[in-house]
């Protein structure tokens, strides 16, 4: 999907998509190392827009790796299936995730690599999504989330900051990728 495809989707659809554009390569590369793939036997994606951070998790994972992906808006389902034709992705909301992980006979997974826009979300969703990320992470799992810089002063992402913290038993953050659009750093955290 072209660049201005994304920022028709923000156009449409600015709350859920929550940027003008995809994320960088580097930005990628960043927040799926961070997620410790090859040793993860269940990895989910949140919010996958085009595919950016698929790709990396496809070529990151072990092959025996239980791998699939959630996404709300159908465009970005097929921008991901067109970057990723063999990816398991479902067009739904992240809300539904333990749904699919009963599908694949799991309670829980090991890591969560999640492109979501905590920061146009309002705080009821915010922690709807937030329980249901602790809920079906094993004890010890990883959740990888990114956020733009200049979230870090709005109400929400300073909310989000918060909530993260009071849920989770570590949490760090990465340096800043400057040459994100906008530069964006990631949440890590362990449950
Ligand atoms: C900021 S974009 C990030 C896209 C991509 N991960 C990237 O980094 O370029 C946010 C993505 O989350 C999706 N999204 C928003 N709310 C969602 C939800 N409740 N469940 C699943 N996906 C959602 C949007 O449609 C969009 O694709």
């Amino acid at each position: 999907m072209h660049v201005l495809h994304f920022i028709k989707q923000f156009v449409f659809h600015p709350t859920k998509t929550g940027a003008i554009a995809p994320s960088s390569q580097s930005l990628a590369d960043l927040i799926t190392d961070a997620a410790d793939l090859s040793n993860a036997s269940s990895v989910i994606e949140f919010g996958s827009g085009t595919g950016i951070f698929t790709e990396k998790i496809l070529q990151k994972v072990s092959k025996d790796t239980k791998f699939f992906a959630l996404e709300i808006n159908p465009d970005f389902v097929k921008a991901t299936i067109s970057r990723c034709p063999n990816v398991t992705i479902y067009h739904d909301s992240a809300t539904n995730a333990k749904k699919y992980l009963h599908r694949l006979a799991l309670k829980e997974c090991d890591s969560i690599i999640c492109g979501l826009p905590w920061a146009s979300f309002s705080e009821g969703l915010q922690n709807e999504l937030l329980d249901t990320i602790v809920d079906i992470l094993k004890p010890g799992g990883k959740f990888l989330t990114f956020a733009y810089l200049q979230g870090l002063l709005l109400p929400a992402g300073i909310r989000f900051k918060k909530n993260l913290s009071t849920r989770f038993k570590h949490l760090t953050k990465t340096e800043t990728v400057w040459l994100n659009f906008p530069p964006a750093f990631v949440y890590c955290a362990e449950k």
